[in-house]
Order: C-alpha cells, then sequence, then structure tokens
C-alpha cells in the first residue's frame, strides 16, 4: 500500500475560498487509477479549510462563540471538498471510502490523541481505499482544533507502514533557496541535518505549519524508516511515477 498526500494547494486554489481544481484532481485520480497500486489517501483543505479556519483562529482553540459557526463552515466545506474527492475516485475507477477523522479521531492540545487505524487497515484488507481528511477535530484541552492532514499522515504511516508515502504539492520539491531566486536549485534529496541552515519561504496563510510542517512531518516519518517523497502534482504524470518507482522530479527525504 502507498499513502499519499494531495496537498491543498493542488486540488484547490489555496487564495479563492472554496475553489477546487477539478481538472487537477481528476487527472490525479486518473494517474492513482493507471498506477494499479492499492493506495490510501489523505487530502488537504486548502481553500476549504485556511481561509476561515485563519480568519477565526480555530487552531488555537475555542475563545468566543462565533468560532462555533466557522467550525460547522470548515467542517461542512471539508466535506463538500471530500465529496469531489470521492466522486474524481470513482470515475476514475477507484474504489474510495470516506473515513471523517472528526467522527473517529480526538486531539489533545492541537495533537492527535486517539489514533486507533485499524478502521483504515480494514477498508484497505477488502480492496477498498480509504480516504481522509484535515478536519476540524474536538480537541480535549482546547475544545476543538485543526487536525492537518499531514498529522493524520503521520499516524497512519507509522502504524500501517506503507510501502512509500508521497506528498503531493504544487511545488517541485525543496529549493535550495528561495524559490523567487532564479539561481535556486531543486534538492533531489535532503537529510534532516541539512534543513537547519536553509529557509522556506510561503506567500500563502497555511494554519497548519506550511512547508515547515510537511518537512518535519517527512523527517519524523524517515526517521521510522519510511520512505517519502515530495512532487509537484500540477505536473502531469509525476505522480503516476512516483507510485511506480520510477525515476520522478521531486525532493527525497532521507535520515541524517
Ligand atoms: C488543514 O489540512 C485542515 C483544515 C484547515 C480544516 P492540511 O493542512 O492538510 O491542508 P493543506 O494540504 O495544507 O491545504
Amino acid at each position: 500500500m502507498i499513502l499519499i498526500k494531495l496537498g491543498g494547494s493542488v486540488i484547490t486554489d489555496k487564495t479563492r475560498y472554496h475553489t477546487v481544481r477539478m481538472d487537477v484532481l481528476e487527472r490525479l485520480c486518473g494517474e492513482i487509477a493507471a498506477s494499479g497500486k492499492k493506495v490510501a489517501i489523505v487530502h488537504g483543505a486548502g481553500s476549504f479549510g485556511h481561509i476561515i479556519a485563519h480568519k477565526y483562529d480555530l487552531v488555537n482553540g475555542l475563545k468566543n462563540d462565533a468560532q462555533i459557526t466557522a467550525v460547522a463552515a470548515v467542517s461542512r466545506d471539508m466535506r463538500e471538498l471530500n465529496l469531489m474527492v470521492l466522486n474524481s475516485l470513482i470515475d476514475a475507477g477507484i474504489a474510495p471510502i470516506s473515513i471523517p477523522p472528526s467522527a473517529c479521531f480526538r486531539l489533545k492540545g492541537g495533537r492527535l490523541d486517539i489514533s486507533d487505524v485499524e478502521i483504515v487497515r480494514r477498508y484497505l484488507d477488502i480492496g477498498i481505499s480509504p480516504v481522509l481528511f484535515g478536519d476540524v477535530l474536538l480537541d480535549d484541552e482546547l475544545g476543538f482544533s485543526i487536525c492537518s492532514g499531514d498529522q493524520l499522515i503521520a499516524v497512519m504511516a507509522k502504524k500501517l507502514f506503507p510501502e512509500k508515502v508521497i506528498f503531493v504539492s504544487d511545488i517541485d520539491g525543496i529549493m535550495d533557496r528561495d524559490p523567487a531566486d532564479p539561481a535556486a536549485m531543486l534538492i533531489k534529496e535532503l537529510r534532516q541535518d541539512e534543513i537547519k541552515q536553509r529557509t522556506f519561504t510561503s506567500k500563502v496563510k497555511d494554519v497548519t505549519g506550511g512547508i515547515w510542517g510537511k518537512m518535519e512531518t517527512m523527517f519524523d516519518l524517515s526517521a521510522h524508516g519510511l520512505e517519502c517523497i515530495l512532487i509537484n502534482g500540477m505536473v502531469p504524470g509525476r505522480l503516476q511515477s512516483a507510485l511506480e518507482g520510477k525515476e520522478v522530479v521531486g525532493t527525497r527525504i532521507r535520515k541524517g
């Protein structure tokens, strides 16, 4: 089984509220189907989650009444996006099942606390692809908070030991300097001890840590012996190549 994170930055336009990139989503689902691999998928939120979550500071928990309506709106929007992902997967010939994290996981201080992934394993066993997503969850300390798709990936990967973990984003990978610098070069392989010397920037407000958060997740997983690769899903064919184990443009993470 291969674990895939479909980043919100690739399946949505992160700068425009509630805007899916349907053509990209459909193509990526087609690539997954064409690879013939058994997969579990976690998708991000993009403009279906981050904009309202940031506006109402949902990641830091319950502080005022206005947030309650915002929690409901983010939860509703995420289910809408999830339904579009499910439809695209089914149209591509994959049998997915939605596992809404708010119904089976809880947070404590923003970290996943209850993390029984048996339900994910059981669906995989019978040939169904579980689909989870970054979501707003109950939090035992904060009332509620945001659980990123990357946090779900981390828990699932450590318990399910996938063949590899593929992070699909809208960048080619990690660059050796500010990507706006014309001299920036792609880092094909990155070690944990190299990251401290580097700086990364993000244009869009991201309540769950952006590229830094993703890097941390990838290093954490590689420390557990898992193979991780970050690829650009905006470029046709890269996800399929990564799934099939072919040479592909991206950044692989390995232990320092
Ligand atoms: C965020 O999930 C979830 C919400 C804001 C509800 P992610 O952090 O995994 O989303 P992306 O991939 O960055 O958009």
